[in-house]
Formats: structure tokens, C-alpha cells, sequence
């Protein structure tokens, strides 16, 4: 296979990820980078050896040199991929565009016919596509092991903490940042049930809201931040026990805690929790997206689906039971138990044994085989080789977007 040539487009968290694990395949090499950050933006030049002309302070700039590269990696925040997206494929390069496509319909759409209209091989992040799970769980329906699919249900348990970090502190707390809740994370799970359903609903409603990570909720004693907290020590939101601990676990360095310091020392911990938006009350703070939402979903066919997700909830993998006219299928992420109603036999697979990326790296795997997927696509000029194009995810999308609707309006809203 060819080697692809990729320009880094927001270098930050996802963007280093796809970047390292494209070079670790052997067949990607990172040739340019767009990253304001002036450390970051150092730090992955040294890296993936750029040179200086070829380390741009913004995308924008990236743009103004032409093309560069044969794909652009676009990992920039939630309401910064519309315009490098649509530029940057007019330009011809191939995209890899992290998801949400964008945070408004007309956005996504923009980005989609862009893409469409530049003949560029276009992939959205939905990496749980690319995970050796959901490829087992592909296989079991399509090997009729449960007959007709009638129901599913869906779980996606966001954890306590992941909550806190992310959705009442982090880069996810309000919609008018980034967007709704069921957009910025649930956005994957959407997608995923649509494509292992095998259709989009003809219908959807929803409900949810913030329930308890609000100021009505906050206990007597709570201090606007954990650091001058009386209380801080029983509540479940504690800051300074997630962030401390955290520095007593090298897994979790990268995540979450590079998002909070950038060095790794409990002084500098804790003068981030002084000052930064990480050390904040969880019912001090400025965020509003939801803490748990439900989405009903009808396919065309009949069968129907729901979708819970929840703050209140360890953080770990999906769950989700597939229910047919001849089986079910109950799913952890990482096992799949089959329940056969002929015979009443019960069997287990184990994703660890599908083969392809690891079932234990970023995603379950789904990193890995996404940027495989991707750059084989590039190399070989071959879309079918990526599971979702431009207007599959622009589909997938509207689910969400309609789902948003009716949490909002109280109303069933019908899909084209
Ligand atoms: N696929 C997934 O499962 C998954 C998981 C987490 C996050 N995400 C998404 O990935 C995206 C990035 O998230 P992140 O956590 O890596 O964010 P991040 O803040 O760590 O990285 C974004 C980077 O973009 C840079 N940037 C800002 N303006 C820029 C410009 N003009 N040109 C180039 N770069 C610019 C920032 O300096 C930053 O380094 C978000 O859209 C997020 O929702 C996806």
C-alpha cells in the first residue's frame, strides 16, 4: 500500500492520537500541522519531524500553501470544523473530520456537499464503527442468529466523573459551545445504532435534562471550588480527589488530566484547581447540557429502539440487547451473549478473538481501525473501504438533530 501523506489540522488530544496511531501503522506520515498553541505545535513538529515552514499557526494558513498533503486530519473543537472542512476539500485533500460534524444542520450539510462536490474520500470520526466488537455484532445479526430484529435497547453509562470532567467543568459543558449533550457525545451512539440496525428511524422523541449538576442541588458547606471546600472530602464530585488520583495513575495522564495541567506534579495540580475551570463546584459552575437523556426510536419497518444516556453511571463500555423473532443478543463491548430460542442454547463471543486492531486499544479498537480504514481508502482511491460517507453521517446526524427537536418541543418528530 502506498504511503499517505496527512497535514494535522488542531493538534490536541484526538489530533495527536490519529496522528501517532497513522505513523504506527507504517503507512501514514504527518507532513504538515495547523496548531495555534505554540508548545503543542512544537512538540508535534519534533515529533513527527515537520519542518518549521511546514508548521502553520492555524488552519487557515495550512490553506493559504496549497495542498500539502494527501488528507487532512481536522481534530479542531466542535465549532471549528465547518470552515477548514469545506476549504480544505475544495483544496482536494481527503478528510478524516472528527465528529460532531458540525453543531448546526445547515453546517453539517454545507460540510457534506463540499465534500460530495469535491470528490474527496470524507470520513467522520464515529470510530465505534471501527471497533472488532461491533464487527461481531454485524456478523451475529447478519448470521440471522436472532431472526427479525424487533427491539434494541442501548445504554451509553458516561460515568461519574467523566461527567464532571468533561460535561460540567470541561469543553462539553454548554450547548452554545459546543452543543447539546446528545450531540457532542451521543452523536457515536446514534450513528452506531443506525448502523447496526441496518436503518435510520422513520420516528424519534426524546426527553432528559440536567437534574443535578445545577445550583438548586448544591449542598450547604459547598464552596465555589473543591480546594476551599468543607465538604469536599464526601462529595462524589471532588475534584481534588479525581485530579490527585489521577496523578498517581500514568494511564490517566493523557486523559483526563493533560486537559487540566500540563505537568504532571501535585503543585502544579492543584494550582490548576485553584485557578482553572477544572476545580469548580460541580454546582458552581456554568454548564447546562444534560446529565441523562432518553431517545425512543421506530425504524421504517416496525421495530423499535431506545437509547439512555447517563451521568449517574461507572463510566465504561455501551451495553446494548438485541431482541429478534428467533434470538437475542446482549452486548458489553466487549462480549456478546447469544441466546438461540430453537434451541434454547446460550453461547459467547469474545471481540478479543475477531482479529484486526486491538479490542483493548483507544475505543476498543475503534481508533486504530478507523485510521487503518481510512488511509487504506486514501491509498487505494477505494470509499467503500470506510463504513459511512459525508452523506450517511450527515443522516445519522439528523437523527440526532431531530431527537434534539423533540427534547426540546415535547413532540414526535418524523424523519424523511
Ligand atoms: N471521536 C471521538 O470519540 C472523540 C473523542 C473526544 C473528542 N472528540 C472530538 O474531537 C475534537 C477535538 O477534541 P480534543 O479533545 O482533541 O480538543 P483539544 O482542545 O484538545 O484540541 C483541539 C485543538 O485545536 C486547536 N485549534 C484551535 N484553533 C485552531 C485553528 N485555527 N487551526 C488549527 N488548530 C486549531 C487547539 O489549539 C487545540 O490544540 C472535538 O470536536 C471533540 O468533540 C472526538
Amino acid at each position: 500500500m502506498p504511503e499517505v501523506t496527512l497535514a494535522l489540522v488542531g493538534a490536541g488530544q484526538r489530533g495527536q492520537a490519529y496522528a501517532r496511531l497513522a505513523v504506527a501503522t507504517g503507512r501514514g506520515r504527518v507532513v504538515a500541522v495547523a496548531e495555534p498553541d505554540p508548545r503543542r505545535r512544537a512538540a508535534v513538529a519534533a515529533e513527527f519531524k515537520i519542518p518549521p515552514q511546514r508548521a502553520y499557526a492555524g488552519w487557515a494558513d495550512l490553506a493559504a500553501a496549497g495542498k500539502l498533503a494527501d488528507a487532512a486530519v481536522i481534530a479542531t473543537q466542535d465549532r471549528m470544523h465547518r470552515d477548514p472542512a469545506v476549504r480544505l476539500a475544495g483544496l482536494g485533500y481527503h478528510i478524516l473530520l472528527e465528529k460532531p460534524m458540525a453543531p448546526t444542520e445547515p453546517e453539517a450539510s454545507e460540510i457534506a456537499e463540499a465534500a460530495v462536490r469535491s470528490g474527496v474520500i470524507f470520513a467522520i470520526c464515529h470510530v465505534l464503527r471501527y471497533t472488532p466488537y461491533t464487527r461481531m455484532v454485524r456478523r451475529l445479526l447478519a448470521e440471522g442468529r436472532i431472526g427479525r430484529l424487533v427491539s434494541v435497547q442501548h445504554l451509553e453509562p458516561v460515568g461519574w466523573w467523566h461527567y464532571a470532567h468533561s460535561f460540567v467543568r470541561g469543553n462539553w459543558r454548554r450547548a452554545d459551545t459546543s452543543g447539546p449533550m446528545l450531540l457532542t457525545k451521543s452523536c457515536h451512539d446514534i450513528d452506531w445504532l443506525v448502523y447496526v440496525v441496518g436503518a435510520a428511524p422513520a420516528r424519534v422523541s426524546s426527553f432528559g435534562s440536567l437534574t443535578h449538576f445545577r445550583a438548586t442541588e448544591r449542598p450547604a458547606g459547598a464552596a465555589d471550588r473543591c480546594l476551599d471546600c468543607g465538604i469536599e472530602a464526601t462529595c462524589p464530585y471532588s475534584a481534588k480527589r479525581l485530579y490527585l488520583d489521577c496523578l498517581a495513575d500514568p494511564d490517566r495522564h493523557a486523559w483526563p488530566l493533560s486537559t487540566v495541567t500540563a505537568e504532571f506534579t501535585e503543585p502544579a495540580v492543584l494550582d490548576a484547581l485553584r485557578t482553572g475551570p477544572y476545580g469548580r463546584c460541580v454546582y458552581g459552575s456554568d454548564n447546562d447540557v444534560v446529565d441523562h437523556q432518553v431517545v425512543n426510536l421506530e425504524f421504517p419497518d416496525g421495530a423499535t429502539g431506545t437509547f439512555t444516556m447517563s451521568a449517574f453511571t461507572p463510566m465504561g463500555h455501551r451495553q446494548t440487547r438485541l431482541m429478534g423473532t428467533h434470538g437475542y443478543l446482549e452486548g458489553n463491548g466487549e462480549t456478546v451473549r447469544h441466546v438461540d430460542f430453537r434451541t434454547g442454547a446460550e453461547q459467547t463471543f469474545d471481540a478479543a478473538t475477531e482479529g484486526g486492531p486491538s479490542a483493548a486499544g483507544g475505543h476498543s479498537g475503534g481508533d486504530e481501525g478507523l485510521i487503518e480504514a481510512f488511509l487504506a481508502a486514501v491509498a487505494a482511491g477505494d470509499p467503500t473501504l470506510l463504513s459511512s460517507d459525508a452523506t450517511e453521517s450527515l443522516a445519522t446526524h439528523r437523527v440526532v438533530w431531530a431527537a434534539e427537536r423533540s427534547r426540546q418541543t415535547g413532540e414526535t418528530v418524523s424523519l424523511p
